[in-house]
């Protein structure tokens, strides 16, 4: 006789198997790729724990679990992923935006007016954008990105969301960004210090996109370019707000002064760690 292989039962397994893997949270990674492969939520999984799985539910889902298993990211694997409570298309095309960039979009909104213009630079998914564009109906937004591979899902990610007709999507490089006199710049650019890279979590090291984590020799190559160009790409009183990453926020500080902005502002994220630095042109 065969053996049967109820949800709970696939889900004890999983769990094992993803944890031996050395996936942290492989319990709640397996609930969520089998409630993907039985087109139900996690509750719904809960209530079906002693459902038999069929042939084929089992062989989709064991696909989803190797995958998992050789680290890849779970939301490359379910395509989706949440920021800002919007949905998002992610492919691995684009860095899956990280709950900390919501700051970013926090300190923005608190300095910005009705009908801001605004530019993201290296929009990846799009989701400062979209999320800016969704927050402030009026406001003007470019978003600028080396890759026409992630322009391709930003654009996918502002239809989604109902904001495409207000974001104007460019092909465009941040070490040599057209000069104008936006309210708001923007970016959380790649800051990783190369050597760095080779330390990384696997799903981080071998899956999310290179040219969207390495910032040079000192993680600081894409801060020194904006910090340059901020007077030029900024109206007079206009800001520039950068992501940053851990033990960067007071070299950053140092380039957006001596660019000649003031006002500089560090915002902390909810862990306590300096994550974002603002600075306004006079
Ligand atoms: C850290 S990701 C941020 C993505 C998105 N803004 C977010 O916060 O989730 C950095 C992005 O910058 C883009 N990028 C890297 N180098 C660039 C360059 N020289 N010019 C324009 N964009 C660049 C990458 O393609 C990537 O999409």
């Amino acid at each position: 006789m065969s053996e049967t292989w109820t949800v709970l039962k696939v889900l004890q397994w999983t769990a094992n198997y993803l944890q031996q893997a050395g996936v942290d949270n492989g319990r709640l990674d397996g609930e969520l790729l089998l409630a993907a492969t039985l087109g139900l939520d996690r509750v719904g999984l809960y209530l079906n724990y002693d459902r038999p799985m069929e042939p084929a539910e089992l062989e989709g889902f064991r696909e989803f679990v190797k995958r998992r298993a050789r680290r890849e990211p779970l939301q490359y694997i379910l395509g989706t992923t949440e920021f800002w409570s919007l949905p998002f298309k992610v492919t691995p095309a684009v860095l899956i935006p990280r709950p900390d960039t919501e700051i970013l979009v926090e300190e923005a909104l608190k300095r910005a007016d009705d009908a801001p213009s605004i530019l993201d630079v290296g929009t990846g998914s799009g989701a400062i954008a979209v999320a800016l564009a969704h927050e402030l109906p009026a406001a003007q937004v470019v978003a600028v990105d080396c890759s026409p591979e992630a322009l391709a899902v930003a654009r996918g990610n502002a239809t989604l969301n109902g904001v495409d007709g207000r974001i104007s999507f460019q092909e465009g490089d941040l070490f040599a960004l057209e000069s104008a006199e936006y309210d708001l710049v923007l970016s959380n650019p790649p800051y990783i210090p190369v050597a760095d890279i080779p330390t990384l979590m696997p799903e981080v090291r071998d899956h999310e996109p290179r040219g969207a984590l390495v910032g040079g020799e000192d993680g600081l190559e894409a801060y020194r370019a904006l910090a340059r160009q901020a007077p030029t790409l900024l109206r007079a009183q206009g800001w520039l707000l950068v992501e940053v990453g851990i033990g960067q926020a007071e070299a950053v500080a140092e380039l957006l002064e001596t660019a000649g902005l003031g006002h500089i502002a560090v915002r902390a994220d909810y862990a306590g760690i300096p994550r974002v630095v603002a600075g306004q042109k006079p």
